[in-house]
């Protein structure tokens, strides 16, 4: 008589888990400033996803609309890396065209991702990405800071996302 087949138990695979924090759909607002553009406010949706018993791949989204009138803004979507020595890359493809891999370093315990842009392609103005994520407060907050060919590396997103 043929044995009957179990499945192994879903996990998170072991290179994800030290960011397992990240999982999950976060909604929020953020603010949006550089020298060269007028402020602006924005909420977001934000997505980590990962499939247990696959590949070690964060599977990311981000979606974005003007606050109060929820007019589509930026979109944007990719790939989280994370390695088992606790470096990262990361690949995100933006919805105005612009391509990007960013490298980095994660911290389980401070619950804190830092990357800084590798390669930026397919920008017209854009020269240097890095992204701050932190969670704490069961918040997750951002910054991303841009440099583009006129202007040295400064704040251009923060924003503040709650779990749903
Ligand atoms: C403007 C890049 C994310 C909304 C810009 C500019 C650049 C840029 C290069 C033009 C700056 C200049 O002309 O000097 C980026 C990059 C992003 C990003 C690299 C992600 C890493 C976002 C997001 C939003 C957004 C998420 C919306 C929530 C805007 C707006 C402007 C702007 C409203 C001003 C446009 C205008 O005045 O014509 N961004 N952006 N950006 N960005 Fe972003």
């Amino acid at each position: 008589m043929a044995a009957n087949f179990m499945p192994p138990p879903a996990t998170v695979h072991q290179a994800v888990q030290p960011l397992a924090f990240l999982l999950g759909t976060w909604r929020g607002q953020g603010e949006g400033r550089f020298p060269t553009i007028s402020p602006f406010a924005y909420s977001e949706e934000l997505n980590f996803s990962h499939s247990p018993n696959k590949k070690p791949i964060i599977t990311y989204s981000s979606k974005t609309w003007k606050l109060n009138t929820n007019q589509p803004m930026h979109a944007e979507s990719g790939y989280w890396r994370p390695q088992i020595d606790g470096t990262i890359e990361v690949v995100i493809a933006q919805s105005t065209g612009l391509a990007e891999v960013q490298k980095g370093t994660f911290d389980a315990e401070q619950r804190i991702v830092k990357l800084k842009s590798a390669l930026v392609g397919n920008a017209s103005k854009v020269k240097q990405i890095t992204r701050v994520f932190k969670v704490g407060n069961e918040e997750l907050s951002y910054v991303v800071e841009m440099a583009t060919n006129l202007n040295d590396l400064q704040p251009h997103l923060e924003a503040s996302l709650k779990k749903i």
